[in-house]
């Protein structure tokens, strides 16, 4: 697990990093995942009273430069000098510190809310980092993550794959296994949201909108959500 984990921090380094942006967020299949995952954070916090962000495993920027245009002031930190050297060269007066998600260097209590996006997904021991966050919000402090379901089409298609080694550490994660975090660690869920049911990446172009408007319906009715494709989810300390 150790082994895999080195694998995915080498992912962010060098040419890899100048990549990332293109081959994660670059079509436009992706770019709807990107705007989903954008929209339901900004949903989340517009309901609250935040000042201070910290991104936590920010990248090349993706939320902290969405959210700092909408006027909050955030502070990324990542492990990659080479992901945060992008960020800083995509925007000017970005706040980026370099570090470990294991160990953050931030004091107790300093940040009203955290977000850390496609990060804990990939952790084998992200109780740890998890407890980690906790430490840096504030009391009634939020912390907005995401998580694979365990129980989604793309969830099982997922697993497969893992299965014969087409892909490597996934957390994937039912609705009750987000609860039993939240209990673990003595947070409450604020907000649970679905997005997505099927991956839009397997969506033939032409029939994405129809899908859509399908997946919007069907994530209004609760009996549905435990089935969604990604869980954003905030918690409050
Ligand atoms: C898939 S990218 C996600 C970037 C961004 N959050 C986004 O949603 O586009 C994962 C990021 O985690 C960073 N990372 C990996 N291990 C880390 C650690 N222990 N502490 C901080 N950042 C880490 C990598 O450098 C990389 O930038």
């Amino acid at each position: 697990m150790k082994n895999w984990y080195d694998g995915f921090v080498q992912r962010y380094v060098g040419l890899k990093a100048r990549s990332y942006d293109k081959s994660r967020f670059g079509n436009v299949k992706k770019a709807i995942v990107d705007k989903k995952e954008k929209e339901t954070i900004l949903k989340i916090l517009q309901q609250k009273k935040i000042k201070r962000i910290l991104d936590v495993a920010c990248g090349t920027g993706r939320i902290q430069i969405y959210l700092k245009r909408k006027g909050y002031k955030v502070v990324g930190m990542d492990f990659s000098v080479d992901m945060l050297s992008i960020l800083k060269s995509k925007e000017r007066g970005a706040l980026v510190v370099r570090g470990d998600a294991k160990t953050l260097p931030f004091k107790d209590e300093f940040f009203d809310c955290l977000v850390s996006f496609h990060f804990v997904r990939h952790l084998p021991n992200y109780l740890e980092i998890l407890k980690e966050m906790k430490r840096v919000v504030k009391k009634n402090g939020y912390i907005i993550l995401d998580f694979p379901n365990r129980k989604s089409v793309t969830g099982y298609v997922t697993r497969m794959r893992q299965f014969i080694g087409k892909i490597g550490h996934c957390n994937l994660l039912t609705k009750s296994n987000i609860y039993s975090i939240s209990h673990m660690l003595n947070l409450t869920i604020e907000d649970l949201f679905p997005i997505f049911f099927i991956s839009p990446i397997w969506t033939p172009l032409r029939y994405i909108k129809i899908v859509e408007g399908i997946e919007r319906k069907l994530m209004q009715k609760n009996i549905f959500i435990g089935f969604g494709y990604i869980f954003v989810v905030c918690f409050k300390k």
